[in-house]
């Protein structure tokens, strides 16, 4: 079979197609045949800067759809043949992927192959973000940052749905400000002005909530421009900063707090609680309640197009790897 792999770290040449033997499950585990793999920025971090990589080489790709080729021992509640979306540790950019049953759904009913493949890495975390961390409340106001990139896509929807009364989203250019526009927000911002343009929009007051993805400076700023009581979930370091570290003397005056999120952390220590947010995933997917547009795929050979595009930051909404054909 055919996968992606990198020997070093580096730009998106490092990607190279290998041959593989195709892997056989073990307990507790099931293949897949591998139809669309999902690409995310964790990818481009792990091939520039080794993000979670133990060991080269490493192949990248955190989520799957496609339908079960083997089942191994102790698995009942799937059966080869079956059509599924599955989060993995590593390994997705392959025609056969093995994955822990724990982390593999059946799709519902309606929902096809390539939405699937949409679903396991940022719609869970997009609903962890609004509902479980950031605990959102109808007529709270919410300031997201990468507005028009995947997760962004998806919580400014969720946002709306839970009934926040205004949704603020940061972004870099200006085609992905009129995406994100298109998705939910109210209104949207630069990175270098946010907190200003919170505190403008808000007439002075702040915003409750702020999901940040970026880290270091974007973090401290953003926790400036949080209301009495505001919250803000870090959930990613797409800046590169040294790690954040908040005491007393931010949080303690206005009631404010800083909490986390890492949806490949949690399936490792609380399996449990990502197959519950996967699952209330899948049923907003299939209510209509969100959706999050494929604006670009390309075959798995290409895996390097789709890193370019994402890593050179002007890709929306979600990227997918075709693996048949
Ligand atoms: N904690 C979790 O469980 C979890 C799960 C999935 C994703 N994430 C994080 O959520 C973020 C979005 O992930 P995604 O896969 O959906 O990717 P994405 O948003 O589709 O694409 C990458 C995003 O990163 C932003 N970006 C790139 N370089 C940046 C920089 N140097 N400083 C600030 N922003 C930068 C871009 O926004 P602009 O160009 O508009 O700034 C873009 O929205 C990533 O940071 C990712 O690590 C976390």
């Amino acid at each position: 079979m055919r996968a992606v792999e990198f020997q070093t770290y580096g730009g998106p040449e490092v990607l190279q197609v290998v041959q593989a033997e195709v892997p056989e499950p073990g307990p507790g585990q099931v293949t897949i045949d591998t139809a669309w793999a999902g690409v995310n920025f964790a990818d481009i971090k792990a091939r520039a800067e080794g993000y979670r990589v133990t060991s080269l080489p490493h192949r990248p790709g955190l989520e799957v759809s496609g339908r079960i080729r083997a089942v191994g021992a102790g698995v009942e509640a799937l059966r080869a043949g079956q059509e599924v979306a599955a989060l993995v540790n590593g390994g997705g950019y392959a025609e056969v992927v093995v994955a822990e049953a724990a982390s593999v759904f059946a799709l519902p009913d309606g929902l096809g192959l390539r939405i699937a493949a949409t679903v396991p890495t940022v719609l869970p975390t997009a609903h962890a973000l609004i509902h479980e961390v950031g605990r959102l409340r109808a007529g709270e106001s919410v300031l997201v940052h990468g507005a028009a990139g995947g997760i962004g896509t998806a919580v400014g929807q969720l946002a709306r749905a839970a009934g926040a009364g205004a949704v603020y989203g940061v972004v870099s250019t200006d085609t992905k400000a009129d995406y994100a526009l298109r998705h939910g927000y109210d209104e949207v911002f630069r990175a270098d002005t946010f907190a200003e343009d919170v505190r403008r929009a808000t007439g002075g007051r702040g915003v409750d909530l702020i999901l940040d993805p970026v880290g270091g400076d974007t973090l401290r700023r953003g926790l400036g421009a949080l209301a009495v009581f505001g919250r803000l979930v870090s959930f990613g370091n797409a800046s590169g900063a040294a790690p954040w570290q908040v005491g007393q003397p931010e949080l303690y005056a206005q009631g404010r707090s800083i909490s986390g999120f890492s949806v490949l952390a949690l399936a490792q220590s609380a399996p449990g609680a990502v197959r519950a947010l996967t699952e209330a995933a899948l049923r907003a997917v299939a209510e209509g309640t969100v959706s999050l547009p494929v604006t670009a795929e390309f075959p798995l050979s290409d895996a390097a197009g789709a890193h370019r595009l994402m890593g050179g930051r002007t890709s929306t909404g979600k990227l997918l790897l075709r693996a048949t054909g």
